[in-house]
């Protein structure tokens, strides 16, 4: 099994370069299917509150026997937990869940703007990371807008931010954003799920040409974008193709032929972090 190559983070640390969406994992069927994520290579888990599967997670690393500082963790924090206190007990809530000491990088998932208390959430994150509960700090789904706010607040950037990109939508704005301040894009949906475009053109010539399949060509179209994506599969076979795609290289006419995909609201079900509210 060849290891995925990682990113460095703005914090120091360093990420895989792929990870493992496991939304809706769930019970010993879940945890089967994130064990078997681990065996065939993948070292960094995507889970959240609101996934309700912490539990089996843990429980896949647990099963795995592979040692904790060789899988990073990531969670979330609910809309409902945006105050202070509420953030701080969400965290140590979701560690107990986990069965860790701490994850690997916690992330607010979703801006919720009209409640109006995601900067309190951040402050909260800042000082777990320093209180050593989470390594690496970061959100998902903020805007330019938000990524501001909480910048000016606390004088600390995200390391990460968790965006709905996909060939159906693949943000060059918020891309170059991410770019400008140092902050590494994380895909969620990176297939575009429902809407992965694995009979379009672009995607099964790239895949004839380099002999692989059009899900290897939309990640590795992630890969060259600088975006890290995170699929989910409860299938073996598809996990272990999705991590296998270091050994190509699209063309430049072949990445710009996918990002042509886009569309100018691609979104799968119009999740505007500026409006969409999940608690
Ligand atoms: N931050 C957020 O707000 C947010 C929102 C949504 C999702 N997420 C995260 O992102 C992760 C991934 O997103 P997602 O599950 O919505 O979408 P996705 O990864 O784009 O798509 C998953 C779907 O694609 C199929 N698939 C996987 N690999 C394939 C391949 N090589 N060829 C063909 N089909 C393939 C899977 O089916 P099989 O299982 O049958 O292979 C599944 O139905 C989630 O698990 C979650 O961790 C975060």
């Amino acid at each position: 099994m060849a290891d995925t190559p990682t990113y460095a983070l703005n914090d120091g640390t360093t990420i895989p370069a792929i990870g493992f969406g496991t939304y809706p994992l769930r019970g010993e069927a879940g945890t089967g299917a994130i064990l078997n994520a681990l065996e065939v290579g993948y070292r960094l888990l995507d889970t959240a509150v609101n996934y309700e599967n912490e539990f089996e997670v843990g429980e896949a690393l647990r099963r795995s026997g592979l040692p904790r500082d060789e899988v990073l963790v990531a969670s979330k924090i609910p809309g409902r937990h945006h105050g202070y206190e509420d953030a701080v007990a969400s965290v140590r809530a979701s560690l107990e869940r986990l069965g860790l000491e701490h994850t690997d990088l916690h992330l607010i998932h979703w801006p919720n703007p009209s409640q109006g208390k995601y900067v309190e959430a951040w402050r909260a994150l800042v000082q777990l990371q320093k209180d050593g509960l989470v390594r690496s700090i970061g959100v998902s789904n903020f805007t330019e807008e938000h990524l501001g706010r909480i910048i000016d607040d606390t004088g600390v950037t995200p390391a990460v931010n968790q965006v709905e990109l996909h060939p159906r939508f693949p943000q060059d704005r918020m891309r170059e954003v991410h770019e400008r301040l140092g902050i590494r894009t994380e895909a969620w949906s990176p297939m575009g799920k429902r809407r992965a475009p694995l009979d379009e053109d672009a995607v099964t010539s790239a895949a004839r040409a380099h002999d692989v399949s059009p899900g290897q060509v939309i990640l590795r179209w992630h890969v060259q974008l600088g975006s890290l994506p995170i699929p989910k599969s409860a299938d073996a076979t598809r996990q272990a193709e999705n991590l296998d795609v270091f050994g190509f290289e699209l063309t430049p006419a072949e990445v710009a032929a996918i990002t042509a995909l886009g569309e100018d609201d691609g979104r799968l079900f119009g999740g505007d972090p500026d409006t969409h509210e999940e608690m």
